[in-house]
């Protein structure tokens, strides 16, 4: 039976998601890869332990993780859950619906309320849980009227089945034009989940991240590392155990000459810190003031143990700063 770790609260930062009363741990779990069908279900375990024992209490989850097996990491969480029921209450559980999930006009990727109704449904089945504490929709929908989701999202909250809702993948302006759906609705709508590392700062040329601080919403960031890109995996080659080497993502073939020689400086700046190159991608992120998580994504405990470390070094000298910039724009 898993007991989990005294003292597991001394280490970890806690940051408020927005303005709401929600705290969220500087580093998160995303189940994204390596929990679903086909994945060892000891070694998912373990993670999700190694985690909790690190004061990582946010588990990141959407119905269709585990694809092409949609729901599988939902279903593998729900058994690990299983065994740590009694910490419930000491875990925040997010998940999503927006993608394609199931066959037909109403489990395609969309935004209506009865697709949304319906996931959140099979979600909590699958989890074994009463409610989630955030529900998502996971990607903008231009062909459903905004209202329509954010009545379904706030649905879900009237019905005790979400604490709080949050959006993911909506730009500033989309983001804007919801949550002045929200304030009417008074719906606890807290955060917006967009992609964000060193090697993808879209959020900052959109001002998404400013709109956020300037509105009260918090980021929570997802592929912190470019999907393993800002670790030590691929500064020598590209092992045949990686994401890369297993051909499981579609940036693959940016791991060119030029990136290689990036990530290498980068790894320079990250050891004059005393820094792995995960730890230096992700300290950086959570500089950003807007950030209140960065979701990270690991194939091994070992991984999630040396991520929550960044949290050790989060400050940054503006000489640091400057040669990181200087890097990125090689
Ligand atoms: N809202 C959305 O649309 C959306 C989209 C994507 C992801 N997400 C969320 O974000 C989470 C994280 O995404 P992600 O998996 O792309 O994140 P990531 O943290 O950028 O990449 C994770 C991968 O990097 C490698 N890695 C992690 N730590 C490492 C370390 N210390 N040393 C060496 N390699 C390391 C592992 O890959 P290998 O070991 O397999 O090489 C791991 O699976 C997802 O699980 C999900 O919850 C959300």
């Amino acid at each position: 039976m898993y007991i989990a770790k005294e003292g597991r609260y001394h280490k970890m930062v806690y940051n408020r998601c927005g303005n709401s009363g929600l705290k969220l741990p500087a580093v998160s779990l995303g189940l994204w890869k390596n929990f679903g069908h086909g994945s060892s279900l000891a070694n998912a375990e373990q993670m999700v332990h190694t985690a909790f024992d690190l004061g990582i209490t946010h588990f990141d989850l959407a119905n269709n993780y585990g694809n092409p097996y949609n729901g599988s990491a939902e279903e593998n969480f729900g058994r690990i859950l299983q065994g740590m029921k009694q910490y419930r209450d000491e875990m925040c559980i997010s998940t999503k619906a927006g993608y394609e999930m199931w066959q037909g006009p109403y489990g395609d990727k969309n935004g209506s309320r009865k697709y949304l109704t319906a996931s959140l449904d099979q979600s909590l089945k699958r989890m074994g849980i009463e409610y989630v504490d955030i529900f998502y929709h996971h990607i903008f929908d231009p062909d459903t009227p905004l209202e329509e989701t954010a009545l379904a999202l706030d649905n879900a909250v009237k019905q005790g089945k979400a604490l709080y809702v949050g959006i993911s993948n909506y730009d500033r302006q989309q983001t804007s034009d919801i949550m002045k759906i929200f304030k009417e609705l008074k719906t606890p709508f807290i955060v917006n989940q967009p992609s964000y590392s060193m090697l993808n700062r879209w959020i900052e040329s959109n001002k998404l991240d400013e709109f956020a601080t300037e509105n009260g919403i918090g980021l929570s960031v997802f592929s912190p590392l470019y999907q393993g890109f800002l670790t030590d995996r691929y500064l020598n080659g590209v092992p045949s155990d990686s994401r890369v080497g297993r051909g499981d993502t579609w940036i693959g073939d940016q791991l060119d000459e030029k990136m290689i020689a990036k990530l290498n400086a980068l790894n320079e700046v990250a050891k004059n810190r005393g820094q792995k190159l995960s730890q230096l991608a992700l300290s950086w992120i959570l500089s950003n003031k807007a950030v209140a998580t960065v979701i990270i994504g690991a194939s091994r405990p070992q991984q999630i143990v040396e991520n929550a470390a960044c949290i050790e070094k989060l400050d940054f000298t503006a000489d640091e700063k400057q040669r990181i910039e200087d890097i990125l724009a090689m």
